[in-house]
Order: structure tokens, then C-alpha cells, then sequence
């Protein structure tokens, strides 16, 4: 190994395998960065810990929250909400059923890829008949919407893509106006399950 004369006094006295090392400063630039690091996080623990000066991770959820239960309204669904705390029923004015007949189409929510445009039924049932395996209430509806199906490929709406409780009962009320309706190509009921059940 060729050491030059300036390393000399660098070098430390311990070799493996032939690897011997320098004893060389750490650049000044890395021990400032280095140290800004030790202050940042001191100033982090006063800042975070000890004082009360700023919203700490909690309070941000909370505030982001509000935030947002304040722009896309408030909703029973979704992550620690409780749709069997509501009484649901259905409207029947045109602008609620509208609404309902919206959200139905949306390209969010999917409901008419399997329950068909008119809700003759596809990979999902007809919900235009007068026939139904989860109960025909609006409670029921509710629930079946929120909860889901997941082991038939309907998603939990409720905790998945949480629709507001003005939403949903303007989406129960759409399925409920469609009820009598008779769609082109009905989807057959399935007799081992379904009951009949009219909404009201
Ligand atoms: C990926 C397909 C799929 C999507 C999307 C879907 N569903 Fe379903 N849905 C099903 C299936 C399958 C069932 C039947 C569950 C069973 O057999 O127990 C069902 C059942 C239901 C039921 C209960 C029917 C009964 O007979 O009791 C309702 C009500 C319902 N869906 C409404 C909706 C609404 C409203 C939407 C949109 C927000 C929606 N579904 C989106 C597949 C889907």
C-alpha cells in the first residue's frame, strides 16, 4: 500500500486484511448539518411536547376532519359512524329522487354497473321487482348499501366511499321510485333466497 506523506500521521494503527484508515475530519458542512439536525429536533420535542403553541398530529385530524364533515356534510357511515343509530326512511319528492337517481349513476359509487341503469339487475339483483333477499325496508336498504356484500362483490359503502345521510336516504328513496317499474331484460329472482317484500 503507497501512503503519502501527508497521510502519515493520519493513519490509525489497526489493519484487517490490509484495510488500514485515515483518520480524517468529518467536512464541516456534515457535522453543520449534523447539528442543525440535534437542534430541529429539540426545538420538535419543545414545540410538540412541551408547549401548546401549535395543533399536534391529533388536533390536525380533528381540524381536517371538521373540515371536511363541514364541505361534504356530515355521514352515520363510514369509519366509526353507525347507520342502525338512524331511522332512515324515504322521500318522495322529485329533487330527492333525482338526487338518489344521481348518485345511482355516478361513476363513484357504481351502483348501476350491477344493478343495471334501470335497476334490472345484472351481476346484482333486480331492485325493481318486488322480491328481496336483505329486506325491503329503509333501514334495511340502508344497511344493505352501508355494509355490503363482499363476498358477492358489493362493496361496504358505508367505510369504502362513505355517502352523507342526506345522500343516502336520497339513494334508498331512488330505489324505492323504482320499485314497479319494468325494465327490458329483468334479472330472474333468485327463488332460494329473496322474499317478497313492497315497499311502502
Ligand atoms: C360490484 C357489483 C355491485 C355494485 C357496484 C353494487 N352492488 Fe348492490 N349488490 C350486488 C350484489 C351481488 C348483491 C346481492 C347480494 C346477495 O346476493 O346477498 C347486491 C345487493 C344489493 C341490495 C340488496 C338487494 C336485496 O335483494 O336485498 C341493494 C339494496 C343494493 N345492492 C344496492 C346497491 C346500491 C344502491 C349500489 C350503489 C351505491 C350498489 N348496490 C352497488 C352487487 C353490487
Amino acid at each position: 500500500m503507497k501512503i503519502l506523506d501527508d497521510e502519515k500521521d493520519k493513519l490509525l494503527d489497526h489493519e484487517y486484511d490490509g484495510i488500514r484508515e485515515l483518520d480524517n475530519h468529518m467536512p464541516t458542512w456534515w457535522l453543520w448539518l449534523f447539528y442543525f439536525t440535534i437542534g430541529w429536533g429539540f426545538l420538535y420535542l419543545l414545540y410538540y411536547e412541551f408547549t401548546d403553541v401549535g395543533p399536534d398530529q391529533h388536533e390536525q385530524y380533528e381540524m381536517e376532519m371538521a373540515a371536511a364533515a363541514e364541505k361534504y356534510g356530515t355521514s352515520s357511515e363510514g369509519p366509526g359512524g353507525d347507520i342502525a343509530a338512524i331511522s332512515w326512511s324515504f322521500e318522495t319528492d322529485q329533487e330527492s329522487i333525482a338526487n338518489g337517481k344521481e348518485i345511482y349513476m355516478s361513476t363513484n359509487n357504481l351502483c348501476f354497473t350491477c344493478h343495471g341503469n334501470a335497476g334490472e339487475g345484472l351481476v346484482g339483483p333486480n331492485l325493481t321487482d318486488e322480491f328481496w333477499i336483505h329486506g325491503c325496508s329503509a333501514d334495511e336498504l340502508a344497511t344493505s348499501i352501508s355494509n355490503g356484500f363482499m363476498d358477492k362483490g358489493m362493496m361496504p359503502y358505508g367505510s369504502n366511499a362513505p355517502i352523507s345521510d342526506d345522500d343516502m336516504t336520497d339513494l334508498i328513496s331512488y330505489v324505492a321510485s323504482i320499485q314497479g317499474t319494468s325494465p327490458a331484460n329483468p334479472k330472474a329472482v333468485d327463488e332460494t333466497r329473496a322474499v317478497e317484500c313492497t315497499i311502502e
